[in-house]
């Protein structure tokens, strides 16, 4: 059954009545302060709370562009939530805010405030880690040697022994697959082992947080899906939050516990919506009406938004 993940008040519709997901319940989705309450008061810390978010950027001219408005939803759970919207609405930006990569030209939000484990976040921190869409490989070092580094990095260094390390590295190296290439150097690798070691040198710190912008929209279909698999078998084996940032409505069905969908600038949150099927996804669940039906709804939502801006709507799923 298709539930969104936090119902919340009722907001203002605008088009026609979406088509129901077949057997699932109608309810309205929309982002809640209500789930972040929940949370508290069963006594459970989030893992990440966006409340009442919003960012705007200066203008050359003076003035301020407000790209991000009153985003909230959480997570209290290792669950894969993928973030859609049009592009430049502020999906990176999301992510910026999460692994706090905060300097003089992305300040800190302008309105609410985003919380890791309960912290209101105001700089780079150790429990978040991000991928990014081009693998950041150091070209001199090795497979492992960069699947390693990290550990040297400042914020994790000291706190693993040697034995440990060399342990970590290992068992991430087979979970990635890339165990008999580890004395290869990143030109000697595709672009796509060349992700999946970018992948395993953020994997092996064990990051309760991992953020992921289009990490595999380089890469060409078939390596894709192999990465999204991947990424299946990884987080089942070791469970993480991942925050994904994709264009790609079928990878979100594919590899999402949820999904959320941000409108055109100023970006509101669109949809907050749980796939309703478990992981991984049947062949024939990929292919079934109620797959298709989702995916032709988040289109729907992100089409309409795109002549709509800023518009918030009714999610009948
Ligand atoms: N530091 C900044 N200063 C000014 N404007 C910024 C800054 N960072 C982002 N923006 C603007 O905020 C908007 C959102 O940017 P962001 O990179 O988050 O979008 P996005 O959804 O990730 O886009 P894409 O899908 O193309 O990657 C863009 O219009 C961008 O120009
Ligand atoms: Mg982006």
């Amino acid at each position: 059954m298709t539930t969104p993940h936090q119902p919340g008040a009722p907001v203002a519709s605008s088009g026609p009545a979406p088509k129901p997901i077949a057997g699932a319940a109608t309810t309205k989705a929309t982002p809640s302060a209500k789930g972040l309450a929940g949370a508290r008061a069963a006594g459970k810390t989030p893992l990440l709370e966006f409340i009442g978010v919003g960012q705007s950027f200066p203008e050359p001219d003076g003035g301020m562009t407000e790209v991000l408005h009153d985003i909230t939803f959480s997570s209290d759970r290792p669950e894969t939530i993928c973030v859609l919207g049009p592009s430049g609405c502020g999906k990176s930006t999301v992510l910026r805010m999460v692994s706090g990569m905060y300097d003089r030209y992305v300040p800190m939000p302008s309105k609410g405030e985003c919380r890791v484990q309960g912290k209101k976040v105001t700089g780079p921190h150790d429990k978040v880690l991000t991928v990014f869409q081009k693998p950041t490989l150091k070209a001199w070092l090795s497979v492992r040697g960069n699947v390693a580094l990290p550990f040297k990095a400042g914020l994790w260094g000291a706190k693993v022994s040697p034995e440990e390390r060399d342990q970590r590295v290992d068992n991430i190296l087979k979970a990635v697959g890339l165990h008999e290439a580890a004395q290869l150097k990143p030109r000697q690798l595709s672009g796509g082992m060349q992700q999946r070691v970018s992948l395993a040198a953020r994997l092996v710190l064990r990051p309760p947080i991992l953020c992921m912008d289009e990490p595999f929209s380089a890469l060409d279909p078939q390596t894709r899906e192999e990465m999204q698999e991947l990424c299946l078998r990884v987080w089942a084996q070791s469970p993480c939050l991942a925050l994904f940032v994709t264009h790609d409505v079928s990878e979100a069905v594919r590899i999402a516990d949820r999904i959320l969908v941000l409108s055109t600038r100023p970006a509101t949150l669109l949809m907050d919506v749980t796939v309703p099927a478990p992981k991984p996804r049947t062949a024939e669940w990929l292919r079934s009406s109620e797959c298709r039906d989702l995916e032709q709804l988040i289109i729907r939502r992100i089409r309409e938004a795109a002549t709509r801006p800023g518009g918030v709507i009714n999610v009948d799923v």
